[in-house]
């Protein structure tokens, strides 16, 4: 275990105040607070390296191409890639996940072909199949839920036909906190023949990834939910797809050569990355993932999952609690209703308590459908947020409650 008054201490955010109150912030799922290290790293390159990266011969060119190369192996070791070429630079988990639906899409599926999604999905794992469906009338099949909020793995084996291309799950649910066999779908997809891409945007915080024992096809997550800046993320994907895989967007950095009669382009993972990457953006990453790997993911998880049974029990004690998603393993995550208060009435007023949740239908309304609300209340738990945080939640629960 480490010591949370200390961890608490790195994140200068932490300690202000918000209406008077002791700040408790408590939506952790939407983004994460940044220590202090990942903010000095930021400003320490635009004031001593600051340069483009991959074209100059200059000193600074080479060193901001260093930092940025460096933190692709970073990133690599923190998700057991085997090669720093089979980690891609996103804005985030979101582009990742189009850049394959878009890509993938346009190699390998015609009219007719599937992709195989789940229930739980954030939108960002929907739509983008949808604007390939509109491109190419390709269809989308749909793993259904358990009422706990858990895949129900037959159905899952009985969508699976000739016309599956492939199969795109989020690891945990950004709602219901479920964590999904991810293995056990990539196993199953695999002996279909198909690869697997992972939606890791809210696992890559909460526990160790291993890409390789996972044996995931790609896996994408966002720098800003896992401690580092906003604009950054990582698409992993294992080499034979990168390589077979045609280019996402054009421009400088993905080429070899370019003329008006043909072009050549890069390998990847540079194939992938037409454009000034956000060099800082993923030097700063690399700062954040190297915090949390020095913290301990063991750790993290399980000082997170302390954190979880006992906001459970809490919560649960108040008349009128409902929540959603009681997987057994289940991360961090508790979205909520309480009797007849409407979310948004209810985070408006904890906010004014200080207390930050997200409120609405989390980006996923094919699952709020499934469970048969129109929104949610969600508390979402990161590696500083402390028992006494969710006493004051819950009273502040009560006090809403008592008004209504
Ligand atoms: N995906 C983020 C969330 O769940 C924005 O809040």
């Amino acid at each position: 275990m480490y010591d949370i008054q200390k961890v608490r201490d790195d994140f200068p955010i932490l300690s202000r105040q918000v209406y008077g109150k002791k700040l408790v912030y408590l939506d952790n799922s939407a983004t994460t607070q940044k220590p202090r290290e990942v903010v000095d790293a930021i400003a320490g390159e635009y004031y001593s390296v600051n340069a483009n990266v991959h074209r100059g011969v200059h000193f600074l060119s080479q060193k901001a191409t260093e930092l940025h190369e460096e933190a692709r192996r970073v990133v690599a070791e923190y998700i057991g890639a085997p090669s720093p070429s089979d980690i891609v630079f996103t804005r985030g988990a979101t582009e990742g996940l189009n850049l394959v639906a878009a890509t993938f899409g346009e190699a390998f599926m015609k009219e007719g072909d599937e992709v195989i999604v789940s229930e739980m999905e954030h939108h960002s794992n929907i739509v983008p199949w949808q604007l390939l469906a509109d491109r190419k009338g390709i269809k989308i099949r749909v793993i259904p839920i358990s009422d706990e909020g858990e895949l129900m793995m037959d159905e899952y084996e009985r969508l699976f036909n000739s016309r599956t291309r492939i199969v795109s799950v989020t690891h945990i649910s950004n709602v219901l906190g479920t964590v999904n066999p991810v293995k056990r779908l990539a196993e199953i997809a695999h002996a279909h023949g198909v690869p697997i891409l992972i939606d890791g945007a809210q696992s890559a915080p909460h526990t160790r990834i291993n890409v390789q024992e996972m044996d995931c096809d790609f896996y994408a997550f966002s720098g800003h939910k896992v401690y580092g800046p906003t604009g950054i993320g990582v698409l992993y994907g294992k080499a034979e797809w990168l390589d077979r895989l045609p280019p996402y967007q054009g421009g400088g950095e993905m080429i070899k050569n370019v003329h008006f009669s043909h072009t050549e382009y890069e390998d990847a993972p540079l194939k992938f990355e037409a454009g000034t990457p956000d060099y800082v953006g993923t030097h700063a990453l690399a700062v954040a993932l190297e915090y949390v790997q020095k913290l301990g993911l063991e750790n993290i998880e399980s000082y997170e999952h302390s954190l979880l049974t006992y906001a459970t029990e809490r919560l649960k004690a108040i008349p009128g609690m409902r929540i959603y998603g009681e997987a057994p393993d289940k991360a961090a995550v508790i979205s909520f209703t309480v009797g007849k208060i409407h979310p948004l009435d209810l985070g408006t007023l904890l906010d004014r308590f200080g207390i930050a949740i997200r409120t609405g239908h989390h980006c996923a309304q094919p699952l709020m459908e499934r469970m048969g609300v129109q929104s949610m209340a969600r508390a979402s738990f990161a590696l500083y947020n402390t028992s006494g945080e969710i006493d004051t939640l819950c009273d502040a629960i009560e006090r809403v409650r008592h008004m209504f």
